[in-house]
């Protein structure tokens, strides 16, 4: 049998600290630090602990060419490689560990840059919830808490040494784009006209044209930029109340311009859904329609292959995409909103997504306000708190 080390592995020192209550009746040090060895490995999507021992054996196993078991429990520590092929950080090529050599080919396959593929496998939420953690304090609670922030700006330079600029020439995207605010005050009773939510979804995501490259490949032109033209950023659905659909999930094809159904619900499950992929914010979870932005990393890391910066640009294409999105509902008369305070593992297994190829980034919405102001908004031209 065959063995070599897992694709991409960090190593943290982790310090845990605890009240030492022999020392504290001796009158000296109360504070006990404690450190272990934690593997941090995007293929298991999980933590796992580790020895003295099992650290030297990983940082002698190659990652990349396959060795004998034989030869390196020769000159290694025999019981703590059985560990590590038990922990899934070692991968042996039988038939036995079939299943973790699969996820770490996966990540192989994908070319994340290994520290990205760490951040986006360990900064995924699940089953956060408002009795599991889920805060939402107001800015005035943060003023209480933390006391001032750092100001709002930079002042660079001597006082008074700035050049004036003319005031700024009026525009067509003015009024939009003072229209825009994030809601947080959804009416319930209202229902999104289909031809509303098509356009926002052709006009943020869809494809203003196609284009060959040469005998297969195709490149999207569309209204947002997208690093490296490739457009990986796909919207998934969530229909609550929408003219003439059927709650539930559904991809929309960018090309095709059309809603291509995943699963159906009826009411009460859609509205539990959005309130479950929010993580409890209701106040989101309102709006009749909420557009899942996952980024296809495979797609992205094709160009950019274990790439600085490919992860940051996955983030701001879906950033770029939601501005669209916010100007386009403002345009038609509507808030919107995004968040990534959201549950991305409850939302990847509803959209059947693998984290380690589709990188579920954030949730946008929008609807009708309902009027009622219970949940704070930043509405350009009034005054008040937040
Ligand atoms: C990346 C990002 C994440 C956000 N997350 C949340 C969120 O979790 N909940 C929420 O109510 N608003 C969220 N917002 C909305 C901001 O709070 C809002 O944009 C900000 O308060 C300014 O208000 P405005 O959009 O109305 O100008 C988010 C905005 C961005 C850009």
């Amino acid at each position: 049998m065959k063995i070599r080390r897992c694709s991409v592995l960090y190593i943290e020192s982790r310090e845990a600290l605890a009240i030492d209550w022999s020392a504290l009746f001796a009158g000296t040090s109360t504070l006990a630090a404690s450190t272990e060895w934690i593997a941090l490995v995007p293929h298991l999507d999980r933590e796992i602990g580790i020895d003295a021992t099992e650290l030297t054996v990983l940082g002698a196993i190659s990652q990349t060419v396959w060795s004998e078991r034989d030869a390196c429990e020769q000159r290694l520590d025999a019981p703590a490689i059985a560990r590590l092929l038990a922990k899934g950080l070692l991968i042996g090529d039988d038939a036995e560990h079939a299943a973790v050599r699969e996820r770490d080919e996966v990540l192989r396959a994908a070319h994340w840059r290994p520290m990205a593929a760490l951040v986006h496998t360990f900064s995924r939420w699940t089953d956060v919830r408002s009795e599991t953690g889920m805060e939402a304090p107001t800015f005035q609670e943060l003023l209480d808490t933390y006391g001032e922030p750092p100001p709002p700006t930079l002042e660079l330079g001597a006082p008074g040494s700035g050049v004036k600029l003319p005031a700024p020439a009026s525009g067509l995207l003015d009024e939009t784009m003072r229209k825009r605010y994030t809601g947080r005050n959804f009416d319930l009773q209202a229902t999104l006209p289909l031809a509303v939510a098509a356009r926002l979804l052709q006009r943020t995501f869809g494809a203003q044209q196609v284009r060959r490259i040469g005998d297969s490949a195709t490149i999207l032109k569309k209204t947002s930029p997208s690093g490296g033209g490739l457009h990986p950023v796909e919207a998934f659905v969530l229909v609550q109340r929408i003219a003439g659909l059927t709650p539930g999930l559904y991809h929309y094809h960018p090309i095709e311009h059309e809603l291509r159904p995943l699963r159906a619900m009826d009411a009460p499950e859609a509205a539990a859904t959005a309130l479950q992929m929010v993580a409890d914010q209701q106040w989101l979870a309102d709006a009749p329609m909420q557009v899942v932005l996952v980024g296809r990393a495979e797609r992205t890391f094709w160009k950019y292959r274990n790439h600085h910066k490919a992860y940051r640009a996955l983030a701001l294409d879906a950033g770029h995409l939601s501005q669209t999105f916010y100007l386009l509902a403002a345009e038609a008369g509507m808030p919107a909103f995004i968040t990534a305070a959201i549950n991305d593992v409850e939302i990847e297994q509803m959209l059947g997504l693998d984290h380690l190829r589709h990188a579920v980034i954030a949730v946008c919405g929008c609807g009708p306000a309902s009027g009622a102001r219970d949940m704070a908004e930043l509405r350009y031209g009034e005054t008040g708190t937040i």
